[in-house]
């Protein structure tokens, strides 16, 4: 494999937009941040030195960092953060994933304006399972925040309620149109009548899935969160937080300009950003612009179906060159309910105010960040950090789609972790609830990518539900989105010893306590264990 070196210099940028400016954190001054590019199975050392007031740390997204959790980010989970004034270079090993990934800060809120994407281009002297393309570009969904976003998430923690929306949804950074402040800078892509570009998209939003198209124009998804799919030819995608898509978008239709724009998908009374954000599809030439040029039509807000429509037809390519490794017998399963709920507080020590604050919880667990991280705990046997009791119910204990009661509204707080044996066969199975709010959550795993083998509305049913299971070709990925009122399936080999984060990548979720770990321990080899920890990882405390 080949070896990259990058430096991130995570500091404070002056920013203009929405006629409002303010100073943010990036890397190397950029939003979105930098391009990480390597071949599939190469290495990355990203050397991160932090300029920032306060502490930072950085996560690949989808990178599965085989035995190699010290370098996977999440903020005292497998590392306590990188210090003011300090650094720490992380070892970024790739293996099996091919396409687009992205990277963001994994502390507080700084993911929202300190994230960039990861290209991962076929091995040397092998190609794309697909036309080469004429050219290749990055599309970063991402949002605006005309305040601070270390400020809103502080203010919502400290009043327990909904944290302030942003400003507007962007592309590549800027707002787009119609916006009389950002037209002018609004993006975009230059294409050659004929000709066929790659699209690497990333959702970075921090709170919405989001719907995305491009006017008059069909796209191919080919690629979806770093592995290859059969394709899907369509007029729009539903992208959740986390996930990426590899399009081909064909440049076929009379040379002008057309708008490409992304909505929020949002099916819930949460307060969401309702804005749209546009880029410029530009082809080349000379010709005269039409009085108004073509905006896509994109699903409405809350259109289910629209989503579903599109997600359903995703599937792995199983092939000779890209098999599928979907766990047939299930040795462990795990059955988690996803609740959005509320935390009453008797005092400032459950983390808001005195009152009611809005929660967040894994199994009736709303999860609580420790001092210092979960990972060195447990590679030394430190105690009083995390608790391994991760609860496990079986799906019959509650009707979750049907009225639960405050045994549910009101969860507990803790710290646990589920323990799982190298090598087990995984099932888990996330059931949304309607407990205090109904919506749908984009659940993330780190280590791991997994296959999604199924997904249903209401109450997950232990008899019928799998035999609706697809085995054959389902989704490779490492972020799904549970519906709204629904289940989804999803299976994994536990062959990656380690720490890992799982959680809602919806933002407010993840801070309100939708999260837990999952630990995968050593197996009998010196090949199945974790490797040492890497001699500069930043202290504690
Ligand atoms: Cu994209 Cu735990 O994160
Ligand atoms: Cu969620």
């Amino acid at each position: 494999y080949n070896v990259h070196h990058y430096s991130f210099i995570v500091k404070n940028t002056f920013f203009e937009r929405l006629c409002s400016n303010k100073t943010m954190l990036t890397v190397n001054n950029g939003f979105p941040g930098p391009t990480i590019h390597v071949r599939k199975g190469d290495r990355a050392y990203v050397n991160v030195h932090n300029e920032a007031s306060y502490g930072v740390t950085i996560h690949w997204h989808g990178v599965k960092q085989p035995r190699n959790p010290w370098s996977d980010g999440p903020e005292n989970i497998t590392q306590c953060p990188i210090k003011p004034g300090k650094n720490f270079t992380y070892e970024v090993i790739f293996s099996d994933e091919e396409g687009t990934l992205w990277w963001h800060a994994h502390s507080d809120w700084t993911r929202a304006t300190v994230h960039g994407a990861i290209v991962i281009l076929p091995e040397a002297n092998t190609t794309y399972p697909f036309p080469e393309p004429a050219a290749e570009q990055i599309l970063i969904l991402g949002e605006w925040f005309k305040g601070d976003v270390k400020e809103i998430i502080d203010n919502a923690t400290a009043t327990g309620g909904d944290p302030t929306v942003s400003d507007a949804y962007a592309i590549n950074g800027q707002p787009g149109f119609p916006n009389n402040c950002s037209n002018d800078t609004s993006y975009k892509l230059t294409v050659e009548y004929g000709k066929t570009y790659l699209l690497r998209l990333v959702n970075a939003v921090m709170n919405e899935e989001m719907f995305f198209g491009i006017a008059k124009h069909n796209f191919t998804v080919v690629a979806h969160d770093g592995a290859y799919i059969k394709p899907v030819t369509t007029s729009y995608i539903m992208i959740t937080p986390g996930q990426t898509m590899d399009i081909l978008l064909t440049a076929n239709q009379s040379p002008s300009h057309y708008y490409m724009a992304a909505t929020p998908f949002f099916d819930s009374n949460a307060p969401y950003d309702s804005t749209n954000t546009s880029a410029i599809l530009e082809y080349t030439g000379n010709y005269t612009l039409p009085s108004s040029i073509p905006y896509p039509t994109l699903p409405n807000v809350t259109d289910q179906d629209a989503a579903d429509n599109f997600t359903t037809r995703i599937r792995s390519l199983a092939s000779a060159e890209h098999p599928i490794n979907v766990p047939k017998n299930i040795t462990t399963q795990i059955f988690i309910a996803v609740s959005v709920n509320q935390i009453l507080c008797a005092n400032a020590s459950c983390g808001g105010p005195s009152g009611n604050r809005l929660a967040a919880s894994l199994n009736n667990v709303s999860f609580v960040t420790p001092s210092i991280d979960i990972l060195q705990a447990y590679y030394r046997s430190l105690t009083g950090v995390f608790g391994s009791d991760f609860p496990s119910q079986p799906p019959y204990i509650f009707n979750f789609t049907g009225d639960v009661g405050n045994n549910t509204l009101y969860p507990s707080q803790g710290t646990k972790a589920r323990l799982i044996n190298y090598g087990e066969a995984v099932e888990i199975v996330f059931q949304g609830t309607n407990v205090g709010n109904a919506e749908n959550h984009p659940m993330h795993l780190h280590g791991f990518s997994f296959y999604l083998v199924g997904t249903g509305y209401g109450n997950f049913n232990a008899t019928s539900s799998p035999s609706t299971y697809n085995l054959n070709d389902p989704p490779e990925v490492n972020t799904i989105g549970v519906p709204k009122n629904g289940w989804a399936a999803i299976r994994f080999f536990a062959n990656n010893p380690g720490v890992w984060f799982m959680h809602c990548h919806l933002e407010r979720h993840a801070s309100w306590g939708m999260d837990t770990v999952l630990i995968v321990k050593n197996g009998t080899t010196a090949e199945s264990s974790i490797l040492p920890p890497p001699a500069n990882l930043p202290t504690c405390s």
